[in-house]
This record gives structure tokens, sequence and C-alpha cells, in this order.
């Protein structure tokens, strides 16, 4: 099927890509600034300012998707914070376009949202729990979920996805590239120890995305996670270990309990993932298959080498 992707250029869009055109879907995307290789996966590449409603409008017209899956987003609750009214267009504004313009060519829409629309004191969270978000970035999230199930009830799934992991086309969205850019230049990582999040890889949830695009009859709230909880700070040292890393000097146990960020962080984000797991042929996944499928992005591959040879 023919399927518009936005944030093409985005840790879990570029994934998506790879994993769509592999199941044999053509697949357009559409990147913002991104000025790296063409990107894999993708059929037609677009430059586009989402927040451009009537080049949004002619872009989608055009592609006659038979789906519309929307990764882009401001991503970071930091960037939520510093620039609202750019969140709000992207993470709320655009969304709700993105589904009028899916009823009117009557094409099945995929939209992601976020654990984080929960506050973290009463995990795990089922699908219909109520939502308390504690940050903007998240408010605004809660919103993107009404709105887009509102234009587009009978077209629409909404999936809530936990903390990611993933090769990202740039190398420095996920996780594990964050933090081996901050170790390749000296920083070190201060990790909760009681901020559990049920992390999952990126192509895993992209798999979930491409399946949902056919399951046109799935519509509504959906939660898609990793299949085991940890602890930010464990996550660390597992990424460490992984890349043959010492974490001694680079990785710093803390607690959010009593730190200023707790007003504003969910502690505990454990999701129950059904009914998606009785429905669908992706398995979420522990945390060793997911950690075997990193890598280190070019850019930072003589430094973590050199991080393994003074070890
Ligand atoms: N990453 C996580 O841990 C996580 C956790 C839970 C939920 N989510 C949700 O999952 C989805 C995907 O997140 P992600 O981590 O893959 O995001 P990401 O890596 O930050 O990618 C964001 C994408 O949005 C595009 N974009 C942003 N602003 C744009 C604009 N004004 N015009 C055009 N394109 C724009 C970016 O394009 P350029 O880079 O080309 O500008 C990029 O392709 C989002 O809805 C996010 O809220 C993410």
């Amino acid at each position: 099927m023919r399927i518009l992707l936005t944030g093409a250029s985005g840790l879990l869009g570029g994934n998506f890509a790879v994993v769509a055109a592999r199941a044999g879907h053509e697949v357009i995307g559409t990147v913002g600034g991104w000025s790296g290789p063409a990107l894999s996966g993708l059929a037609q590449q677009i430059r586009l300012e989402l927040r451009d409603g009537d080049a949004l409008a002619a872009a989608v017209r055009a592609a006659r998707p038979a789906a519309i899956v929307n990764c882009a987003a401001v991503s970071d609750p930091g960037q939520s914070e510093r620039e609202p009214e750019v969140a709000a267009a992207l993470n709320v504004g655009m969304p709700r376009q993105l589904a009028m313009l899916a009823r009117e060519l009557g094409a099945r829409l995929v939209h992601v949202s976020t654990e984080q629309v929960f506050d973290g004191t009463r995990a795990p969270y089922g699908v219909g729990d109520p939502v308390a978000p504690l940050n903007g970035y998240a408010r605004l999230k809660v919103e993107s979920e009404r709105v887009v199930l509102a234009a587009a009830p009978e077209l629409a799934a909404v999936v809530r996805a936990p903390l990611l992991m993933g090769n990202s086309p740039g190398g420095r969205r996920s996780v594990h590239e964050r933090l081996l850019l901050d170790w390749s230049e000296g920083r070190v990582a201060r990790l909760f120890t009681d901020e559990i999040r049920q992390v999952a890889l990126a192509d895993n949830l992209a798999a979930v995305l491409v399946e949902l695009c056919a399951r046109r009859e799935l519509c509504g709230v959906f939660h898609w996670a990793g299949a085991e909880p940890v602890s930010r700070h464990w996550l660390g040292l597992a990424i460490a270990a992984r890349f043959g890393i010492p974490a001694e000097g680079r990785i710093v146990a803390a607690q959010l309990l009593g730190s200023p960020l707790e007003a504003t962080r969910p502690a505990d984000l454990r999701l129950e993932l059904r009914p998606l797991t009785e429905l669908l042929a992706t398995k979420s996944e522990v945390l060793g298959a997911q950690l075997a499928r990193l890598e280190v992005p070019e850019s930072l591959r003589a430094a973590v080498a050199t991080m393994r040879a003074v070890a």
C-alpha cells in the first residue's frame, strides 16, 4: 500500500520507512531540517515544513495515500517548554489536520503518542486508565489524542509509545546515541534508579505501526512497549556494557524522588500492552534482544573505540 509518513528523518520514522519498505509498502516520507543523505526505505522523500497547513494538505492530497503514519513531533519535552507555540503547532495542530485529511481521503491514520500522558504514580497503566500529564509536552500529546480521535474516529489508531531506543538516521536521537555522545565528550550521566521505563526498540514499534496500517478495524488508543521494565540507571549500565565501555566515572546513580524534576517527570511508566499484544503478530521484546541490535553511530566510532581501549 502507499503510505504517507511524516517525520521520516526521526528515530521512529526512519525505522518505520525501512520496516514498511521491507514489507512491500511504498513509503512517501516527509523531512523537516534533515540535511543528511537520502533516507533508506523511501520511494519519495519530500522536504516539508509541517506547520505550513497549505503545503501539508497539498502534499497529502498529491500522494493519495491508503495510510498516513504520523511520526513527526517536537519529541523533546525540554524543547516543548522552550518553544510552546512550535510544539503546539506540531504536536496538536498538525495531527488534527492529518486526521481531517485522512477523513477526506478515506485513508487509515496511525498517530503516535506517549506513555507520558500518565503521571507515573499508578503503574502499570491500561489503555482505559485516566491520563494525568505532568508537563507541557505530555499535555500536548493528550490533546493530540483527543483531536485525532474526534476528527477521524473510524480511521485512527493512536499508539502510546514508551521511551524509545534504536538506530536513528542522524545517529543522535536514541537514548544510546545520546549517552555515547555524552561520554565521548566527557560528560557524566546522572541516571535515576527510581525512574522506571518499559523501553522499546524503534524498529519493533515500527513493525507494530506497519501492521496497524492494514488493520483498519483497530481504532482508538493502544499501548506498545518492551517486555521488561527497567530503571533509567539500569538501562544506562546495560548500554555501557553492550558497547564494552566502563560505566565507572560515566554514570552516576541518582533519585528522582525528592529531586526538582519530580514534579514534571513521571516515575513509573510501566504499561499494560493488551489488547494489542493479542491482536498483532509483532511481539514485544526483552531488553537483551533490543540491546543486541543497537549500533554505534558512524560519527562516534573512533571515540567509542578509544573508550573501549582504555577500559
Ligand atoms: N523518542 C522517544 O523516546 C519517544 C517516546 C514516546 C513517544 N515518542 C513519540 O514518537 C514519535 C516519534 O518520535 P521520535 O523520537 O522518532 O522523534 P524525533 O527523532 O525527534 O523525530 C522527529 C521528526 O519530526 C520532524 N519534524 C519536527 N519538526 C518538524 C517541522 N516543523 N516540520 C517538518 N518536520 C518536523 C523531524 O524532521 P527533521 O529532523 O528533518 O527536522 C523528525 O523527522 C513522536 O510522536 C514522539 O512524541 C517518542
